[in-house]
């Protein structure tokens, strides 16, 4: 059977940027960037989209374009050698992230329905904080996990066009207008002034006092949120024809991708001040705790909430369908198999390997230290090694097709994927494995020793 192909280009750029927003614009961007300290934050990961997320985004999209091949296959056909074997790290990757972000996805999902079920009513810290345990934890966590990965299954099975590109043609352009609403609402909350400030007013002393902790966070977030360092961008770019410039493609889903993050600050801090909360305090649950008081206070609260948590169950279902096509891909091109069987066992799988984390979360932070601060880093940076080193010519053919005049950018673009690009990455997996290994040491051996 032929291998499929988006429709339009539209769809291509639509089912990226659909990949590219989701939890990480709307959950992590803003505790991140809570954490480590409000507008200086912002800064250097507006820097680091630019200068890295750009040009990694570039790498992946030659890779799939030229090789119209799944991650793994693609490696090994430019590579050949070893490199037949370095595309199994996306499907480790892939099986591991969506295991844990199918939870949370369930975890907004479960709020969305609090609120049509029974509005928002919850107002002190503590009641938010029972109701989040509530969702969090236990049946109800579980059975959202199932509903949330049953619909990514269903949308992956029915294939590239008729599955993936129209539902990202919906759910994309409905993302972005209900925030751009629920940011217009917010500018006529109390504290909306005080929440643009902090958002927007960076202290640099923050980013010099800070530096060890917040480059890396800004780097690692840069990275999860262009849904880099596994593969996606290749599988995606693997169902293109042949004729399309890759670099404005790339700058259209880098800058939408990033406006919906700085957007959602927009949403989310005016909120969490109208609620009274220290951003910096906003951590992994926390966010969901400042939230729905704000919801519970606000003029028309629950419908605001439902909105809000509609939309974000939406975005991640679009981030998530991308993960599992990286899986069912590789299945379907290498391995005798059908699209609807490979969907179902790949899906399944990763269902079983996300129930540990519907039980206790510090399986969150096992499953998402190990993605986030090892697997995608070492994804990324083996993906950018191997193009800017083993195949440059490959990359800078690719990169030229559907472009009139070859220009110094291209040259550019190889000089930063060869060397500073790889710099930063050895520098944040560095960083990132020690941080981990320190985790298993300290957090995870006293959850095992009690
Ligand atoms: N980028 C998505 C988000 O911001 C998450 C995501 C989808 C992702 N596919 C990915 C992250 C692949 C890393 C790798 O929520």
């Amino acid at each position: 059977m032929a291998r499929e192909t988006w429709a339009t280009r539209i769809g291509f750029i639509l089912a990226a940027v659909g990949s590219a927003v989701g939890l990480g614009n709307i959950w992590r961007f803003p505790f991140q960037t809570g954490q480590e300290g409000g507008a200086a934050f912002l800064l250097v990961y507006l820097l680091f989209v630019v200068a890295i997320g750009f040009p990694a985004i570039l790498v992946e999209f030659v890779i799939g374009r030229r090789t119209n091949l799944n991650a793994v296959g693609s490696l090994r056909e430019l590579g050949g050698g070893a490199w037949r074997y370095v595309g199994w790290l996306f499907v480790v990757t892939g099986f591991v992230i969506l295991s844990y972000y199918s939870v949370v996805a369930g975890w907004f999902a479960r709020y969305l329905v609090v609120g049509v079920t029974d509005g928002f009513t919850v107002t002190t810290e503590a009641e938010a904080a029972e109701l989040f345990g509530i969702v969090s934890t236990g049946l109800d966590s579980l059975v959202f996990h199932a509903i949330f990965m049953a619909l990514v299954i269903g949308i992956v099975a029915m294939g590239v066009r008729r599955g993936i590109e129209l539902a990202v043609k919906v759910m994309v352009p409905a993302i972005i207008l209900f925030l751009i609403g629920l940011a217009a609402y917010g500018t006529t909350l109390d504290g909306a002034g005080a929440a643009y400030a902090y958002y927007l007013s960076p202290d640099f002393g923050v980013v010099v006092d800070n530096w060890t902790s917040l480059l890396p966070a800004a780097a690692g977030q840069a990275f999860f949120t262009l849904s880099l360092g596994m593969g996606v961008m290749i599988t995606y770019a693997s169902y293109l024809g042949e004729d399309r410039n890759l670099a404005t493609d790339a700058g259209v889903i880098v800058f939408l991708d990033t406006a919906i993050a700085v957007l959602v600050g927009f949403v989310v801090f005016p909120f969490i001040f109208a609620a009274g909360t220290d951003p910096g305090q906003i951590a992994v649950g926390a966010i969901f705790f400042s939230l729905t008081q704000a919801f519970a206070t606000l003029p028309f609260g629950t419908l605001l909430g439902i909105v809000f948590f509609g939309v974000v169950t939406i975005a991640a279902l679009s981030s998530a369908i991308s993960i599992l096509e990286v899986l069912v891909s590789y299945l379907i091109d290498e391995h005798p198999i059908d699209r609807l069987p490979a969907t179902l066992g790949a899906g399944g799988a990763i269902f079983l390997l996300g129930v540990p984390v519907t039980l206790d979360l510090v399986f969150l932070d096992l499953l998402d230290g190990l993605a986030d601060g090892v697997l995608l880093v070492l994804g990324a940076l083996i993906l950018v090694v191997f193009v800017g080193w083993v195949i440059p010519d490959v990359g800078l053919s690719e990169l030229g097709q559907g472009i009139t005049s070859v220009d110094p950018w291209d040259d550019i673009w190889l000089w930063m994927v060869r060397l500073p690009i790889v710099i930063v990455l050895v520098v944040a997996l560095a960083l990132g494995a020690l941080d981990y290994l320190e985790f298993l040491r300290v957090d995870f051996a006293a959850w095992l020793g009690s």
